[in-house]
């Protein structure tokens, strides 16, 4: 099979145990991170994933040294000296944005070019770059760049209009490093900025409240390198639980911290699975023994509601239940693009701007299907175990930007692939 494209032949169960890889999206701010600090920095548990491959070519981009041994990631940023980044990294990926703070923090000036949008939306950065406004920031937009200047940073009282998860890291990046003391009201409360919170802690970093809308943090004069453990992708999890329900399975996920999950158990429950969630072993066990039940309205939200990322797969598996469903995607503006693919594979799924009417009672069959972005290649996967003959996928490249191995991971799920 080439590279980019995967053949699965269903329908199978999803049956079995898996340890589930590190977190994308709280990998690639803690990468950002570093360029606040000189020093050698341990990551462990960080996935094999080419966002991290992007990020990791801006921080050599940047003059820091990278080696990786297999998911422990070895980071030396003494000497990351340049603040005019041109990696081609950028331009490929959102989380580029993230090193605006970073580098602001420690170098007070950076260059990088415009982040890509992609096609789930615009993807606009004014409330990143408003907040590191308030806290000293000066922007210039270049040509095919942004600019960014900040002789030194103060502590400021931010109020974010929307609880964006990336302008809430950039400016709790910058505000670890400015002098006095910063509030941001109306943070993102997602996994990944606790877990980010936790390694800037380690740095030396004096914040409080993350995890909560309230944001508090004490500017130091400097910060340190550290070691940390990348926690497991929530997203990754909660595909593989959809995937288990869709398929009737019954699977086990293992080193995912359950508070991380949000309203997700609920959900899989009201989608007649039996749920277990061991917290103190970071474990959940998901069992699915009868039809899927429809899910009368259900919006995406900020966490802990119900995660964007995982709207896709939700769909697919609401394509199979016994009545029709509601889905009204809140956060991104174009993010059904997975609706025609599926439609291929004989869902019922009508779509008008945010909202999704999906019918139910579909015997989904095998087809030649694309994946146009990251969640909705995943989602179309789930879909071709569940279906009836053989589902070959192109655009398996948008998948390896957040799964790190689909097809080992599902090999041991129990599924067959040739
Ligand atoms: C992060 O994106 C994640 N990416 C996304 O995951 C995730 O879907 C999203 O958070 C929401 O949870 C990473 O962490 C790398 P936002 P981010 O800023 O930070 C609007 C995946 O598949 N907005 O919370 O870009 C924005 O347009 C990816 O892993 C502004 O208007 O998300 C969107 O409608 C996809 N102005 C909404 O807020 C801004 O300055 C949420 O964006 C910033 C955002």
């Amino acid at each position: 099979m080439e590279e980019d494209r995967l053949e699965i032949v269903g329908p199978q169960r999803m049956c079995g145990e898996l340890l589930v890889q590190g977190s994308k999206n709280a990998a690639l701010p803690m990468l950002a991170a570093m360029l606040l600090a000189e020093g050698v920095y341990i990551l462990h548990h960080c996935p094999q994933i080419t966002d991290v491959d992007h990020m990791l070519e801006l921080l050599m981009d940047a003059g820091c040294l990278v080696h990786r041994e297999g998911h422990m990631l070895i980071v030396d940023t003494r000497g990351a000296e340049r603040c005019r980044l041109s990696g081609s990294g950028a331009g490929k990926m959102r989380a580029g944005v993230t090193l605006l703070g970073s580098m602001l923090g420690r170098m007070h000036e950076v260059e990088i070019p415009y982040p890509g949008g992609c096609t789930i939306g615009r993807r606009p950065i004014d409330l990143h770059l408003k907040g590191l406004e308030q806290l000293g920031a000066v922007f210039e937009h270049r040509e095919h760049a942004l600019a960014g200047y900040a002789k030194d940073l103060r502590g400021a009282d931010i109020v974010l209009d929307f609880p964006s998860v990336g302008a809430t890291e950039n400016i709790l990046l910058a505000a670890t490093l400015a002098k006095g003391r910063t509030v941001i009201h109306g943070a993102a409360r997602e996994p990944e900025i606790t877990s980010l919170a936790g390694f800037l802690r380690k740095m030396g970093a004096h914040i409080e409240g993350e995890g909560t809308a309230e944001i508090r943090v004490e500017g130091v004069e400097r910060l340190h390198a550290a070691e940390y453990i990348v926690p497991s992708d929530r997203i990754v999890a909660g595909t593989y639980l959809l995937g288990a329900v869709m398929t009737g399975g019954e699977v086990r996920l293992l080193h995912v911290p359950t508070q991380h999950l949000g309203v997700l158990p609920r959900i899989l429950a009201q989608l007649g699975a039996e749920i277990a969630l061991w917290e103190e072993q970071d474990e959940i066990s998901l069992k699915m023994e009868r039809r899927i039940h429809p899910i009368p309205y259900l919006a995406t939200a900020p966490f802990p509601d119900f995660p964007t990322d995982l709207q896709s797969a939700l769909m697919a598996a609401l394509a199979m239940a016994s009545g029709p469903s509601f889905l009204e995607e809140k956060i991104f503006e174009a993010r059904f693009q997975v609706v025609p693919e599926l439609r291929k594979m004989g869902a019922r799924i009508y779509e008008e701007d945010s909202l999704a009417v999906i019918e139910g009672e579909a015997r989904l069959r095998g087809a030649q299907v694309e994946a146009r972005e990251l969640r909705g290649g995943a989602a179309l996967i789930m879909a071709a175990l569940a279906a009836e003959g053989k589902t070959v996928l192109g655009g398996m490249e948008f998948v390896k930007r957040g799964y790190e191995d689909i097809q080992g991971d599902l090999k041991k799920l129990g599924i067959v692939l040739h």
